[in-house]
């Protein structure tokens, strides 16, 4: 019975998936306009994937909340001079006011962006929810704020991510790689997610000794 259930819980989730495609599509062409500041072209690409692969852990979740949330998290950092991004992110962060401006901006151009779309107005109050904390708020709300939660940090574990932020955050990589393997348990709140950040971290050590 419960092999059932999870089968066709998947099976609804990939045939939904289709059609959210499309609205994801237009939801990304509007927020990549946003994203060309603090390499976040390439964190939201590799973070959207994983929250697929998270999601079809909880088909219980609601994709049409977590994927659009992941799309558009970050695109308040466009309001934020360059300059001044490195204090507000990272290992140490010295500047929490512009931290929490990121993500006020993005709930507020988030929500221009749903509107524009006509997006669910119960979804997209849910979604500026998330964005609106999503770095500063250590709880999740919900499933769905648990899974963007994850999904997010999970990009700090994988090569790329790793070679991107030691060198901005200048500490040598392989005790960033210590740091970060000593962080997991303490970062991510489901144990899937654990799992794929000690797969990741072992695909960027194995790529930093070569
Ligand atoms: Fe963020
Ligand atoms: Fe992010």
């Amino acid at each position: 019975m419960i092999e059932n259930d999870s089968f066709f819980g998947k099976r609804a989730y990939f045939t939904k998936r289709k059609i959210l495609g499309t609205i994801c599509d237009k939801i990304y062409e509007k927020a990549k306009l946003y994203l060309d500041t603090r390499q976040n072209d390439i964190h939201v690409s590799i973070v959207y994937a994983f929250a697929h692969q998270l999601l079809s852990y909880y088909p219980e979740a609601d994709e049409d909340i977590v994927l659009p949330s992941i799309l558009l998290h970050d695109v308040g950092w466009r309001m934020v001079p360059e300059e001044k991004q490195l204090d507000a992110f990272g290992p140490i962060v010295k500047d929490s006011e512009t931290q929490l401006l990121h993500e006020t901006e993005g709930a507020r151009i988030a929500e221009e962006i749903l509107h524009s779309l006509n997006y669910s107005e119960e979804k997209t109050r849910e979604i500026l929810t998330i964005i609106d904390g999503h770095d500063s708020r250590q709880e999740a709300l919900s499933l769905n704020d648990a899974l963007v939660k994850d999904a997010d940090k999970l990009w700090r574990y994988t090569p790329t991510g790793v070679n991107i932020d030691h060198i901005r955050f200048g500490i040598e990589q392989n005790s960033y790689l210590d740091w970060l393997g000593a962080m997991i348990d303490k970062w991510f709140l489901t144990s899937e997610a654990r799992e794929m950040a000690r797969e990741e971290l072992g695909k960027a050590r194995l790529e930093s000794r070569q």
